[in-house]
């Protein structure tokens, strides 16, 4: 049996041994946005979860722009080499390839972490304020953003390539900015958040100027050899709000800038919009996205073997990323491989618990 999601796949210059990716996934543990001896536990463990590439958390490329105070930065020298260090020892201890989702948090920013109850802070919990396209809240009682004036938009998109810079000198394999979740750039593109009527509001296309400039000048400043993606909308999940043909938009777009991938998720955008609960609920999102030639990654329930294997084999998508599924079972990707008959590569120390431990056992689904 030879399966196509542990089949190799190039993206750029970075060839990752699977199509399996374990996503962003905010940890709330830093210290002034320098990452903490939780990433080295928790980021070294996912190094060795079979997967081809390990995403570390949205990393916010100034302070103003994290969610909470927790929140990962890679905008000082201190939180570079905080998040240096985890990276090296990933490197020592795991298999997997590194990428770093680059992200401003924008009027979802200067929140509690999730469980301190996940809104906006209160006067006495050091808030601070938020920017965005507009002054518009994210939902009742959340702080009111200031509409994005012309230095901050200098002063934004230099940050996101200053992070760039450091992510490169980090060493890491992937470098994706963070275009969904309601985040400042996606709350650019979509016309619930953007109500500007210069040239970053108004059309699809105005809407999309913003990011469109981040990331070309993220381009720039990234060497060919490093794989650059970035995570889009699929929909907003609201009538009159962003659609899937806007993905196609915005994919083409990235694409034309130069970038090697894309990440189909959704939603996030306003909180009272939710997500559909239905397995692999951004599947059909992302094959009309790979239809534009993008190498296309999906995420949002996709939790077992086979259904993995069928969206990459398929031609659903080229990769599958996941979350908690990989946070419930952080060898997710070598008991995939026992499920799909395929080779997966162990740290030394572990080699003893690979198939011949259990002969003849049932594949797991
Ligand atoms: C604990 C946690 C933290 C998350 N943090 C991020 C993040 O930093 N960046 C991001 O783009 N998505 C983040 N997400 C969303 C996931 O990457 C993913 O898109 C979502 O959970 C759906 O995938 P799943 O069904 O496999 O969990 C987070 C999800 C979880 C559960």
């Amino acid at each position: 049996m030879s399966s196509t999601l542990f089949s190799p796949i190039r993206l750029g210059g970075v060839e990752l041994e699977n199509r399996i990716v374990v996503a962003p996934m905010c940890q709330y543990s830093s210290a002034d946005g320098c990452a903490t001896d939780w990433h080295i536990a928790h980021l070294g463990m996912l190094a060795n979860s079979g997967a081809g590439l390990v995403i570390v958390e949205a990393t916010h490329v100034e302070r103003h722009g994290r969610i909470t105070h927790g929140c990962m930065g890679l905008y000082s020298d201190e939180s570079e080499a905080a998040l240096k260090r985890v990276v090296d020892f990933c490197r020592r201890a795991g298999t997997a390839k590194l990428g770093v989702q680059l992200a401003h948090a924008g009027r979802k920013a200067s929140s509690q972490r999730p469980w301190e109850g996940g809104g906006a802070l209160k006067p006495g919990e050091d808030p601070w304020d938020t920017i965005a396209p507009s002054g518009l809240p994210f939902g009742p009682g959340w702080h009111t953003p200031r509409a994005m004036a012309a230095d901050d938009f200098d002063r934004v998109r230099g940050a996101f390539v200053a992070a760039a810079q450091r992510a490169v000198r980090i060493g890491f394999d992937a470098i994706e900015l963070h275009m969904a979740h309601g985040y400042l750039a996606h709350s650019f593109m979509s016309p619930v958040s953007n109500r500007r009527t210069d040239q970053y509001g108004g059309s699809l296309e105005n809407r999309m100027r913003f990011p469109r400039e981040v990331a070309e000048a993220v381009r720039q400043a990234v060497p060919r050899t490093v794989a650059l993606g970035a995570r889009i909308t699929g929909s907003d999940w609201i009538d009159g709000a962003l659609t899937p043909a806007d993905a196609v938009f915005c994919a083409k777009t990235l694409k034309a800038a130069g970038f090697d991938y894309v990440d189909v998720s959704s939603g996030g955008i306003s909180s009272d919009a939710r997500n559909p609960a239905t397995p692999g609920y951004n599947v059909p999102i992302a094959e009309q996205v790979r239809a534009t030639g993008t190498a296309t990654r999906t995420v949002g329930l996709i939790v077992t073997a086979p259904q993995a294997e069928d969206i990459v084999a398929g031609g659903k998508a080229d990769m599958v990323a996941l979350a908690r599924a990989m946070l419930d079972d952080p060898h997710w990707g070598w008991h995939a491989a026992r499920a799909l008959g395929a080779e997966i590569r162990r740290p030394n120390q572990y080699l003893r618990s690979g198939p011949a431990l259990w002969p003849g056992a049932a594949p797991l689904r």
